[in-house]
C-alpha cells in the first residue's frame, strides 16, 4: 500500500482478506487509536497537565500504578465501551474483565496493557500501549473470564502504540506487520512502513543484567557467550540495551533485529511467580507481532503462541527476536 495511507484506508482494505471480517473490526481499530491518541496527547503534555507520578495505589499484582496507569486505563474503558464493537476488555489495571453490557456488545474481546514501561513514565523515556484481540466465543451469551483463555494463536490482531519521539502504532493482522506514525498537524496515523522483517542474526541483546546473580544455567550462559565477544565461541562483538519498556524494546528489534529477554529467574520463583511479563497482554500480542516479522518467541520451553492460559494474569518468561539468536537461547533449554 501506499506510504502515508492513513490507518482507517488501511484497515478497511484489510478487512476484506480476515475471514468473517466485518465493520465491525475496522470500528473496533478505530476504537483503538482514538484511545492511543488521547493517552500520546496526556504523556506529551507530562507535568503540565498533571499526570505524572504515582496514583498511590496497587494493581491487582500488588504494583504500584502511576497516575497515568489508571487514566489510561479509563481512556481505553471510555473509548470502547460506547460502539458495540467488543463484548469485554481485560486490563493489566483491572482484576476480572469489564464486560460491555447486552445492548453494546459486539463480537470481539480485547486485552490490553494501557500503559506499558511506566516506570519510565517520570524520567520522561518512551512509554507505549499493547494490545490483542480475540474473536468473542458467540454474540448472544455475556462473556466470562474464561472466553478469554485462549493460546496466542488464536490472536485476530495485535499491536501497540509507542509514544517515543514520534509517536507509532505498529499492527499485524497476521498478514505481516505494518508501522503507522502519528501526525500530530491532522491527527491521523499515516503508514511509513510496510511487511517489517527482522534479521535472523543479531549482535544485540537487551535483558535487565542487575537480575544476573538469579538467572538460570540457559540465560547465563547464553549471556556469558555474547559478551565474551570475538575471542568467545560467538567470535563477535555484541551491544547491549535495556529501556525498561518492552515496546520500546521491541520497536527496535523490529528496526534493526536483536534479541530481547525476561526470563524467569531465582527471585522470582521464591516470590511464587512463573516470569514477570503478563502473557495475555504483553507476550502474546508480541510474539504475534515479532513472529509476523519473520522472528520467534519462546518461553525457553515453548512457542509463547501455544501456551494455553490458565488465569487473565498469567507470567511466563520471554525471549523473543531475530530468530537464530531465539533458536540458540532454546537449544541451551534443551
Ligand atoms: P508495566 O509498566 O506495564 O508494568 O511493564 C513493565 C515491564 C516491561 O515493559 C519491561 O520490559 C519490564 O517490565 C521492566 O522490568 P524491570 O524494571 O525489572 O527492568
Ligand atoms: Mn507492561
Ligand atoms: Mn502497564
Amino acid at each position: 500500500m501506499r506510504i502515508g495511507t492513513t490507518l482507517t484506508h488501511y484497515i478497511i482494505r484489510n478487512q476484506r482478506e480476515i475471514e468473517g471480517a466485518s465493520g465491525t473490526f475496522t470500528g473496533l481499530l478505530n476504537d483503538i487509536c482514538v484511545a492511543c491518541k488521547k493517552i500520546a496527547a496526556l504523556v506529551d503534555k507530562g507535568a503540565l497537565v498533571n499526570v505524572l507520578g504515582s496514583a498511590e495505589s496497587e494493581n491487582v499484582q500488588g504494583e504500584e500504578q502511576k497516575k497515568l496507569d489508571v487514566i489510561s486505563n479509563e481512556i481505553m474503558i471510555e473509548a470502547l465501551e460506547h460502539n458495540g464493537h467488543i463484548a469485554a476488555l481485560a486490563s493489566e489495571e483491572m482484576e476480572g474483565i469489564h464486560p460491555m453490557s447486552a445492548e453494546r456488545r459486539g463480537r470481539y474481546l480485547l486485552l490490553c496493557d494501557p500503559l506499558d514501561g511506566s516506570s519510565n513514565i517520570d524520567v520522561n523515556v518512551s512509554v507505549g500501549t499493547i494490545f490483542s484481540i480475540l474473536r468473542a466465543p458467540d454474540d448472544t451469551k455475556a462473556p466470562t473470564e474464561a472466553d478469554f483463555l485462549r493460546p496466542g494463536v488464536e490472536q485476530v490482531a495485535a499491536g501497540y502504540c509507542l509514544y517515543g519521539p514520534s509517536t507509532m502504532m505498529v499492527l499485524t493482522t497476521g498478514n505481516g506487520v505494518s508501522m503507522f506514525t502519528l501526525d500530530r498537524d491532522f491527527g491521523e496515523f499515516l503508514l511509513t512502513r510496510e511487511n517489517v522483517s527482522i534479521p535472523d542474526e543479531t549482535r544485540e541483546f537487551a535483558i535487565n543484567a542487575s537480575n544476573r546473580r538469579f538467572w538460570d544455567e540457559p540465560i547465563q550462559r547464553y549471556i556469558e557467550e555474547c559478551l565474551a565477544g570475538e575471542e568467545g565461541p560467538r567470535g563477535k562483538n555484541f551491544n547491549m540495551r535495556w529501556v525498561a519498556s518492552m515496546v520500546a524494546e521491541v520497536h527496535r528489534i523490529l528496526t534493526r533485529g536483536g534479541v530481547f529477554m525476561y526470563p524467569c529467574d531465582k527471585r522470582i520463583r521464591a516470590q511464587g511467580k512463573t516470569g514477570k511479563l503478563r502473557l495475555m497482554y504483553e507476550a502474546n500480542p508480541m510474539a504475534m507481532i515479532v513472529e509476523q516479522a519473520g522472528g520467534a518467541a519462546t518461553t525457553g520451553m515453548q512457542r509463547i503462541l501455544e501456551v494455553d492460559p490458565d488465569e487473565l494474569h498469567q507470567r511466563v518468561p520471554v525471549i523473543l527476536g531475530s530468530r537464530k539468536e531465539v533458536e540458540r537461547v532454546t537449544a541451551y533449554h534443551d
